[in-house]
C-alpha cells in the first residue's frame, strides 16, 4: 500500500462562479459567468458547441426571459452556507482549500478604483474561518469570471485597459489577505483563453473569423497581467508564492509514425508547453511568435513588458489534469476533451461526457514538467464528474474513489521518481455548477448536493462514501 508524502498538502478545490450564488447581493455586479445557460438539450458528448458564446445566446442571456436557467446565478449557496462547508472540510482532515475571489464581488463593473467592502467582507469572513480552523487558503484571482461590463465596454481581454483593471483588484485581495493567504494563482486556465474564449478571454467565439488571432491578442495582455501580479505581490509580501495554472491534456501518439509522432509533438506544444514556458521561462517560444506572425498580429510587447515578464516567473508550477487524448488523423474517432476534441484510446475508460480516465498519464506529465522547468508541481484540479442520485440517502460513489486513489498514487510514484509536488486539491469539495455545461447533474463532489439543474432542491450536504475514505488518506496518509 502506498502513503503520500506528509509534506504534500491535500485537499479540495471550487470556484466561487461555481459554488457561491447570490450574485446579485450586497452590491455584486454581473459576471461572465452567469451569463452561460444551462442547455436541458444538452448533448453531453459535444460540450464544445454548447460552452461557445454566440451574439444570440449572449442577447438571450441578458434578457434572461425565463427560456432558461443561469445557474451560476444560484450556485449552491456556498455564499450564505460557507461555515458548514468549512466545517465539513475541516471535518475531512483537509490541509488546505482552494476556492477564487469573485471579481464582481470586489468590483462589480471591474473599471472602479475603490472596491466595495461589503463584498471584500464575504471573503474576511470566509478566510478567517478557514485559517481558524487551520485550513491553508489557496486562492485564484481570476477563475473564469471577469465583469461583464469589461467585457461590454472594453472589449475584454483583448484590450490592454483591462490589464490595469486587473492589477488594481489583484492589489487589493493581495494587501488585504497578506498576513493570511500564502499559495496565489492569479489565473485559472490560463490557456482557456485560447480554447475557451468566452470563458478566459471575455470574447464572444462569433466575434471575428480568425478568433484565435484575437485570443493570443487577448492572451498576451493576460501573460503581461500575470507577470505584473508577481511582481506587485512580492513587493507586499516575498514569502507570497504564485502559480497560475494551465488545463493540461497529455497527447499520446497513434502510432510510431514519425509524422503522426510530430504532430502530437506539436500539439502538445501548443497545447501546453507554449503556455507553461511563458510562466516559467518568462518568454514567448519561437513557435508562438511564428504563430503571432502567421496571423499578422501586433504583439504589443515592450521591452519593459519583456523584461517583467522574464523576471517574474511564477513560483510553483499549477496545472489541472482530469484525462489524456491521442493526436489520430481518424476524424471519427474523436471524444470530447475539457479543452478540444481528441483522439479516442483503447487501453482507456471515459465518463458519461467523453472524458478518458488516465491515472499514469499524470505521473507522466509530472515527469515531463518536473524535468523541463525543475521547480515543484501543484495539481490544483483533479477529479471525475458522475451523474449520481441518492440511494437511501447514500451515494456509493466507489467509481470515484478508485479514480482519485489511482491518480494519488500515480503522484506519490511520480515523487518517488523525483518530481517535486507541494499539492493535490481535488475537484471539487461538494457538488457544484459544471463550467462546461452550466449543469448540476455533471457531479464532482466529495459531498452530494440536493439541487437540480433548475435550482430545485434543499441544497441541503450529504457527504459520500469518498468523503470518508478521502477523509481517512488525509489523516493516515495511506492510499
Ligand atoms: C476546469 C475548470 O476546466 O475543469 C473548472 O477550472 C471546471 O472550473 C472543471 O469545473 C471541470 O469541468 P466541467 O466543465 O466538467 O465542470
Amino acid at each position: 500500500m502506498k502513503k503520500i508524502n506528509n509534506d504534500i498538502l491535500l485537499g479540495c478545490s471550487i470556484s466561487a462562479n461555481q459554488a457561491e450564488g447570490a450574485f446579485d447581493v450586497n452590491g455584486k455586479g454581473l459576471s461572465i459567468a452567469e451569463l452561460r445557460r444551462y442547455n436541458p438539450d444538452l448533448d453531453r458528448k459535444d460540450i464544445n458547441t454548447e460552452r461557445k458564446m454566440t451574439k444570440e445566446k449572449l442577447q438571450e442571456a441578458l434578457e434572461d426571459d425565463g427560456t432558461y436557467v443561469y445557474p451560476k446565478k444560484f450556485g449552491v449557496d456556498f455564499y450564505n452556507r460557507y461555515k458548514e462547508d468549512v466545517e465539513l472540510i475541516a471535518n475531512m482532515k483537509n490541509d488546505c482549500f482552494r476556492t477564487s475571489i469573485a471579481w464582481t464581488r470586489i468590483f462589480p463593473n471591474g473599471d472602479e478604483t475603490e472596491p466595495n467592502l461589503k463584498g471584500l467582507e464575504f471573503y474576511d469572513n470566509l478566510i478567517d474561518e478557514l485559517v481558524k480552523n487551520k485550513i491553508e487558503p489557496i486562492i485564484t484571482i481570476s477563475h473564469y469570471e471577469m465583469p461583464y461590463n469589461l467585457v461590454e465596454k472594453y472589449g475584454g481581454w483583448k484590450n490592454p485597459l483591462i490589464i490595469d483593471f486587473y492589477l488594481n483588484f489583484a492589489k487589493t485581495v493581495l494587501e488585504r489577505y497578506k498576513d493570511k493567504v500564502k499559495y496565489w494563482i492569479p489565473f485559472n486556465e490560463i490557456n482557456a483563453a485560447n480554447y475557451s474564449v468566452w470563458a478566459g478571454a471575455g470574447l464572444r467565439d462569433d466575434e471575428h473569423p480568425q478568433i484565435l488571432g484575437l485570443s493570443m491578442i487577448a492572451l498576451n495582455n493576460i501573460f503581461i497581467a500575470n507577470a505584473k501580479t508577481i511582481k506587485l505581490g512580492r513587493k507586499i509580501n516575498s514569502n507570497f508564492k504564485f502559480g497560475s495554472m494551465v488545463a493540461t491534456m497529455l497527447s499520446y501518439y497513434e502510432n510510431t509514425d514519425p509524422q503522426l509522432v510530430l504532430k502530437a509533438e506539436k500539439d502538445q506544444q501548443l497545447k501546453i508547453y507554449s503556455f507553461f514556458d511563458v510562466l516559467h521561462r518568462g518568454e514567448y517560444p519561437k513557435y508562438t511568435l511564428n504563430l503571432f506572425k502567421k496571423f499578422d498580429l501586433d504583439l504589443k510587447l515592450s521591452e519593459e513588458d519583456k523584461k517583467i515578464m522574464k523576471e517574474n516567473t511564477c513560483d510553483f508550477v499549477g496545472f489541472s489534469y482530469y484525462m489524456s487524448g491521442v493526436v489520430t488523423e481518424n476524424e471519427g474517432g474523436l471524444t470530447e476533451g475539457n479543452l478540444a476534441k481528441t483522439g479516442k484510446n483503447k487501453y482507456l475508460k471515459e465518463n458519461d461526457w467523453g472524458w478518458q480516465i488516465d491515472p499514469i498519464g499524470l505521473r507522466i506529465l509530472m515527469n515531463r514538467l518536473w524535468d523541463r522547468y525543475q521547480k515543484p508541481l501543484f495539481i490544483l484540479e483533479n477529479g471525475i464528474g458522475y451523474d449520481e442520485t441518492l440511494l437511501n440517502n447514500k451515494v456509493e460513489d466507489d467509481y470515484r474513489i478508485e479514480y482519485i486513489k489511482a491518480h494519488l498514487e500515480q503522484l506519490q510514484s511520480a515523487v518517488e521518481d523525483g518530481v517535486e509536488c507541494i499539492g493535490y486539491t481535488a475537484w471539487s469539495l461538494m457538488d457544484i455548477i459544471s463550467h462546461g455545461t452550466s449543469e448540476m447533474t455533471k457531479r464532482y463532489g466529495f459531498i452530494y448536493v440536493d439541487q437540480d439543474n433548475f435550482g430545485n432542491g434543499t441544497k441541503k450536504r450529504i457527504p459520500k462514501k469518498s468523503y470518508e475514505w478521502f477523509k481517512k488518506v488525509c489523516e493516515t496518509r495511506e492510499l
